[in-house]
C-alpha cells in the first residue's frame, strides 16, 4: 500500500498532475487526494487548476464537467465504468417536450447528468446551491431534471414556483427508508439525522439537517451533539471521523455505498495517471453548450 501511495505521488509530479476525489471514494484515495470535496467544489476547483492533468477520483459527469470548465487540460477517469445512473435518466425528447408545452421555463440540470443533457438546460445546480440558483431564476415554471428528490426537496421551499419533476432518482438514497431511519432513530434517540436531498421526501422529512455531502460534514463538526444517523452514502464517514474523531455515526442499513464511486482505487489511479488513459474527450459544440449551464450556475451560485 505504501509503495502505491509512493508511485501516485511521484507519477504526479512526473505528469504535473493533481487529484481530486469526491467524499463518496474509497478512505485511502480521499487520502491521497490533493482536493476532496463536494461536487460543487470539485467543479470549482477544476475551473481554476493550472496543473496539466486532472485526475478525477469520481463518477463520469464530474470528469465530464471539468473537461467542460477547463478545456485546456487533460482529464483522465481512473475507471471509466464509473458512472452515475442517474446522470443518464431523461431523454432529450421529453426535454423539448416540456419545453414547447410550457412558457416562462427554465430547464435546471442537477450537475449529475451528462453533458449532452446539460446542453439542453439553461442552468445547472448542485445539492449546494441549488435553493440559491432556483430562487434567483426569473421564470415562473421550472423543470427540474433529472433527480425528481433533490427537485421536490427544493420545491418545496419554493412555492412561488412552479415545479415540473422528472422521474430520475439515485439507488442508493433511494434504499434508505423511513422504516429504516426510524428504527435507528429508536435505537439512538440522542442522535441527530442528518439527510442528503437525494434521499426520498420521507426521509428528507425526518432531517434534522438536509444538505449536500460537505453540507452534512460541516453541520456535524459545527454541531454540539455527538452521535449523528448519516443518511447518505457511507463514504463520507472518512472526513467526518478525521473532522470529529470524539463523534459517532451511525448508518441506517447496508446498502448506502455508491457501487460507482467505489470503483475507484489506488492501482487505478496508478495505472490512469502512469498510462495516462481514460482521457475525457467531448466535441467542442457539445462541449460548450454544455458550457453554458455550467456557467450559469457558477454565475449565480458565486
Ligand atoms: P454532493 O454534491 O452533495 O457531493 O452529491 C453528489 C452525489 O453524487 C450525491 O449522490
Ligand atoms: Fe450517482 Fe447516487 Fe452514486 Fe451519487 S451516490 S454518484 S447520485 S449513483
Amino acid at each position: 500500500m505504501d509503495e502505491l501511495k509512493k508511485e501516485i505521488e511521484q507519477l504526479k509530479k512526473e505528469r504535473n498532475a493533481v487529484l481530486l476525489a469526491h467524499y463518496y471514494v474509497d478512505d485511502e484515495v480521499q487520502a491521497i487526494a490533493d482536493y476532496v470535496g463536494d461536487s460543487y467544489y470539485l467543479a470549482k476547483v477544476a475551473l481554476k487548476e493550472s496543473k496539466d492533468v486532472i485526475c478525477f477520483a469520481g463518477v463520469n459527469f464530474m470528469g465530464e464537467s471539468a473537461k467542460i470548465l477547463n478545456p485546456d487540460r487533460m482529464v483522465v477517469m481512473p475507471d471509466q465504468l464509473a458512472d452515475c445512473p442517474m446522470a443518464h435518466m431523461i431523454d432529450i425528447d421529453k426535454i423539448k417536450q416540456v419545453r414547447e408545452e410550457y412558457d416562462d421555463l427554465a430547464v435546471v440540470c442537477y450537475i449529475n447528468s451528462t453533458a449532452e443533457i446539460k446542453s439542453y438546460a439553461d442552468v445547472c445546480v448542485t445539492s449546494s446551491n441549488a435553493l440559491k440558483v432556483v430562487s434567483s431564476l426569473p421564470q415562473k415554471n421550472i423543470f427540474f431534471i433529472p433527480d425528481e428528490n433533490l427537485g421536490r426537496y427544493i420545491g418545496s421551499q419554493l412555492p412561488e414556483k412552479n415545479f415540473i419533476y422528472n422521474d430520475g432518482f439515485c439507488h442508493v438514497h433511494r434504499s434508505i427508508t423511513k422504516e429504516n431511519v426510524l428504527k435507528a432513530k429508536e435505537v439512538h434517540p440522542e442522535a441527530e439525522v442528518l439527510v442528503h436531498p437525494e434521499c426520498t421526501p420521507d426521509v428528507v422529512a425526518l432531517g434534522d439537517y438536509v444538505g449536500s455531502t460537505s453540507g452534512i460534514i460541516n453541520y456535524a463538526t459545527a454541531s454540539d451533539k455527538d452521535t449523528f444517523i448519516i443518511c447518505t452514502e457511507m463514504g463520507v464517514l472518512y472526513e467526518l471521523k478525521q473532522k470529529n474523531p470524539g463523534k459517532t455515526f451511525y448508518s441506517v442499513g447496508h446498502r448506502q455505498f455508491c457501487p460507482n464511486m467505489k470503483r475507484i482505487t489506488l492501482e487505478n489511479v496508478r495505472d490512469t495517471l502512469r498510462d495516462l488513459k481514460n482521457q475525457v474527450e467531448l466535441p467542442e459544440d457539445l462541449r460548450l453548450k454544455a458550457k453554458k449551464a455550467l456557467d450559469e450556475m457558477l454565475r449565480i451560485a458565486g
